[in-house]
């Protein structure tokens, strides 16, 4: 059975010592559950190694939000993979923000996943439709675009490498999350991908949903066979939220071992 994946994606929220305050909280709150559910927490790239050193012990692990996809050079504002390797423990791509304001292409992002990869980072890999494209009945055709081009050429060594974060833009902090159905649906279309990609691997590799996820829909998103955690947003901000989503995915885990 796959272990399930709960990300908190902080985006551009908190000031360091907040920051830091509130991941020692997590801290307490939520290592109780690292048994049944892995937990990373993604906070913006200048508080990141602060909190690694802080969490330094404990089964929460943290991820950066992007990444460059060159190891060092002329890259003004960029981060490295590089300089996270060996303290860092995820990195994730291709979020829609980097998408659409940023202007990332499927291309740049085969190069990140090249890069992480060779720095022995897990890489969270998001993908997903917009409104449009969602109303024109063209998800399977972007989705299959979007992670055909980004693991092109991609080996990995095991299926905890890579995991794929499915977020429907149109979810992402709308508070209009996907109904479970829908996204188990897509997701199982991402696993087959993901099966002539990495045959032998799929089976074991984590699709995450992420789009509104909230205390209140965990369970019946988790409860869904596809979905092996989730990439959480807005309620990463509050630890009672974020707890509860963490705690929800752990009584599925409970209930579906019983
Ligand atoms: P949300 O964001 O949970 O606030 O919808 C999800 C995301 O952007 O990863």
């Amino acid at each position: 059975m796959r272990k399930p994946l709960i990300a908190g994606n902080w985006k551009m929220h908190f000031s360091v010592p907040e920051g830091l305050e509130y991941a020692l909280q997590l801290r307490r709150e939520v290592e109780r559950y690292a048994d049944t559910v892995d937990v990373v927490i993604l906070p913006p790239a200048l508080m990141l190694w602060e909190i690694a050193n802080a969490l330094r012990g404990c089964p929460i692990e943290v991820g950066a939000q992007n990444a460059a996809w060159e190891d060092q050079g002329p890259f003004t504002g960029e981060i490295s993979p590089k300089m996270l390797a060996g303290w860092c423990h995820y990195l994730l791509i291709g979020h829609s923000e980097r998408r659409q304001l940023f202007n990332e292409t499927d291309e740049e992002l085969n190069r990140k996943l090249q890069a992480a990869l060779r720095h022995q980072l897990k890489v969270i890999l998001a993908v997903g439709e917009t409104l449009e494209e969602y109303e024109a009945g063209r998800t399977e055709e972007v989705i299959t675009r979007q992670l055909s081009a980004a693991v092109y050429g991609v080996q990995l060594r095991l299926p905890t490498d890579l995991s794929i974060a499915y977020e429907p833009v149109w979810a992402i902090g709308t508070g209009k999350a996907a109904t479970p159905g829908y996204a188990n649906t897509t997701m199982g279309l991402i696993r087959l991908l993901l099966g002539k990609s990495f045959a032998g691997l799929a089976s074991e590799m984590r699709i995450l949903y992420g789009g509104s996820v909230t205390p209140a829909n965990t369970r019946n998103l988790m409860e869904q066979p596809e979905i092996d955690g989730a990439l959480v947003g807005g309620a990463s901000l509050k630890s009672p939220d974020f707890t509860q989503i963490i705690q929800a995915t752990a009584e599925v885990v409970q209930s579906q071992r019983v």
